[in-house]
């Protein structure tokens, strides 16, 4: 999704923005551009898709010498990815950037246009530069002005905006979207999260919600509602995150491969003895919570979905899954003595985080399972867990997937415990099942030659099927869902007991089915059913420990001793499944069509 980076200094700063915008790619973007102030001139370039075509453009461009600059990568959500609709947008004088939705955007264009302005995009953001210059006509001081513009916006957003009219500035506001300041004796930055500024600034501070302010003379001036506040920087981590390849083709190829060690990240300090420990967590937090309700979108939600089996089967407790866009606009009855849990790998998903914002307003406590500390879901949590997955490339998402899930299954054996719902007997196999997913996850090359291979018959047909019952029917979602963002094929997941309620109808041999066949839950069951489709000559790609004889392709599992082992090591093929499909189609497997990393708008 969209991206932000600002600098005001002396360095050449055309670098320090493209460098930046390099950093925020992997959100996914079909636009971007960059303006500076140098000497008091202005210079502003934009280019549509990738960064080198802005590269391109900027090649006999540089900015030595005191100025200030403002870059942005643009997702579309109002207006075709153009040039035109790029940012930054230009007024008579200023430049805006500007990430998230201005809801009341049509109102104040239409009061705009009445005074005598003309737009020249279709985005909302234009408003913000507009809005700028007319009250900085109607003889306010620029910071004045932008303060009367920013009172007046309505919706998310994290904007910036340098204006000829005071060319040593860099103006700025946060209100729903991300973004922060980053500081190095003289030098500012800002960004809509911190890895375009890790290795530049020193300290950091992360905007809250409603906070504007201008950056000025190596510092910042910070103001929200009630007038003008101090602010407390932290220290910035040095450490550079620029997740290289290390020879996989790709980054989800590699985050893939990664799974198996990321595991045991997140299980570090978790498993005690016979016993599961959350620092983050304690015993009175728990107390007169009787149940738990989950808000995540797309991955996450397929995650929280596995969870809630796990919740209910060891916990004993109820447990309900939400998808966070749906549950924002449903006038949910929430209850206070209901554990709130938001799941993201990001911790900037908006449907995620306003429903996190719902259910603090009703007072329930919240828990976060977050990949990324300082997010806007973790700050607003009263309680997060971070899956410490390591930074997530690909769009398509694996290894946060595979940690979030590891982290719901602790929590759940963490609630077992301190509810006394789950014996010595289940609890140890529960944690030595645990200690072997490592294990379970890794890759070995007589695997993946062998999907490689079996994946050059799965190119065409009318679609696929993935099947599965239990807790391998949210992995059978999560497996259609893989397949679908990086390949463009249909897939679908469905409870493989549901397929003869309607689905089956659209069994011939063209449809794929992918049979997600564990050893250890309800195998029977589920081969009654894939026999059911194979009875209408549906094409079968069975992964399952136990030999089946009707399918057109297996895939036989090693891991059978326990439930999650088998949702592990099967994960991990329907995530290749995809890649080598995806490769094999010629697809951008990292950056698929249509998709951005982390979705900041609703
Ligand atoms: C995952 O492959 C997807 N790209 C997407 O469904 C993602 O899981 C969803 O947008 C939620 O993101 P989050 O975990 O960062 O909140």
């Amino acid at each position: 999704m969209c991206g932000i980076v600002g600098y005001v200094g002396l360095k050449e700063k055309k670098e320090i923005l493209l460098d930046g915008l390099k950093e925020l790619e992997y959100r996914g973007y079909d636009s971007a551009g960059i303006a500076v102030i140098e000497n008091k001139k202005l210079s502003n370039f934009k280019a549509v898709g990738k960064l080198e075509n802005l590269a391109l453009k900027t090649k006999n461009y540089l900015s030595s010498g005191f100025g200030v600059a403002i870059g942005h990568t643009r997702w579309a959500t109002h207006g075709k990815p153009t040039e035109l609709n790029a940012h930054p947008h230009l007024g008579e004088k200023s430049f805006v950037v500007h990430n998230g939705i201005i809801e009341n955007y049509q109102e104040l264009k239409r009061k705009l246009q009445g005074s005598g302005v003309t737009f020249v995009s279709q985005t909302d953001t234009e408003t913000i530069v507009h809005l700028f210059e007319y009250y900085q006509k109607q003889n306010m001081q620029p910071f004045e002005a932008f303060e009367k513009t920013v009172d007046e916006l309505e919706g998310a957003y994290a904007t910036l905006l340098i204006s000829e009219v005071e060319p040593d500035t860099i103006f700025f506001a946060k209100n729903g979207s991300p973004m922060l300041v980053g500081f190095d004796d003289k030098d500012i930055y800002f960004a809509s999260s911190d890895t375009p500024i890790i290795g530049k600034a020193k300290e950091v501070y992360y905007l809250n919600d409603g906070e504007y302010g201008y950056a000025k003379d190596g510092n910042i001036k910070l103001y929200d509602k009630n007038g003008e506040k101090t602010f407390t920087k932290q220290p910035l981590s040095k450490d550079k995150f620029t997740a290289q390849k290390d020879g996989y083709r790709f980054f989800m190829e590699k985050e893939i491969y990664e799974q198996s060690r990321v595991m045991s990240e997140t299980m570090m300090g978790r498993i005690n003895g016979n016993s599961i420990h959350f620092e983050e967590l304690d015993q009175e937090f728990l107390n007169g919570i009787d149940s738990i309700k989950i808000c995540a979108c797309g991955t996450s939600y397929h995650s929280a979905l596995a969870s809630s089996y796990l919740f209910e089967r060891l916990a004993r407790i109820p447990c309900v899954v939400e998808i966070a866009s749906e549950f924002r606009y449903k006038e949910p009855l929430l209850d206070k003595n209901t554990l709130f849990i938001t799941i993201s790998q990001s911790g900037e998903t908006a449907d995620t985080l306003e429903a996190l914002k719902m259910a603090k307003r009703a007072g329930l406590k919240s828990l976060s399972i977050c990949n990324v500390d300082n997010s806007s879901i973790v700050r607003e949590s009263d309680k997060t867990i971070l899956t410490r997955a390591g930074i997530e490339k690909g769009v398509a998402s694996t290894k946060a997937f595979a940690t979030q899930t590891m982290v719901l299954w602790m929590l759940s054996i963490y609630m077992a415990i301190h509810r006394k719902t789950i014996s010595q007997d289940v609890l140890t196999g529960e944690i030595n099942a645990m200690i072997h997913t490592p294990k379970a996850l890794l890759v070995n090359d007589e695997l993946h030659t062998k999907i490689h291979r079996l994946s050059k018959r799965y190119l065409h047909g009318h679609g696929f099927f993935f099947i599965g019952r239990d807790i391998f029917y949210p992995l059978a979602l999560e497996g259609a869902l893989k397949l679908k963002e990086i390949s463009y094929l249909h897939a679908e997941g469905y409870p493989a007991g549901e397929m003869k309620h309607g689905p089956i109808a659209l069994a011939d041999s063209h449809l794929f089915t992918v049979a997600l066949m564990p050893r250890t839950m309800h195998y029977e069951k589920i081969k009654s059913n894939v026999e059911e489709l194979s009875a209408r000559d549906a094409t079968i790609l069975a992964i399952s420990p136990m030999p089946f004889d009707l399918a057109d392709d297996f895939i036989q599992t090693r891991y059978d001793s326990h439930p999650m082992l088998e949702f592990f090591e099967m994960m991990v093929i329907t995530q290749i499944l995809a890649l080598e499909i995806s490769i094999r189609l010629g697809n951008d497997v990292d950056m698929p069509r249509n998709l951005a990393k982390s979705v900041t708008v609703e």
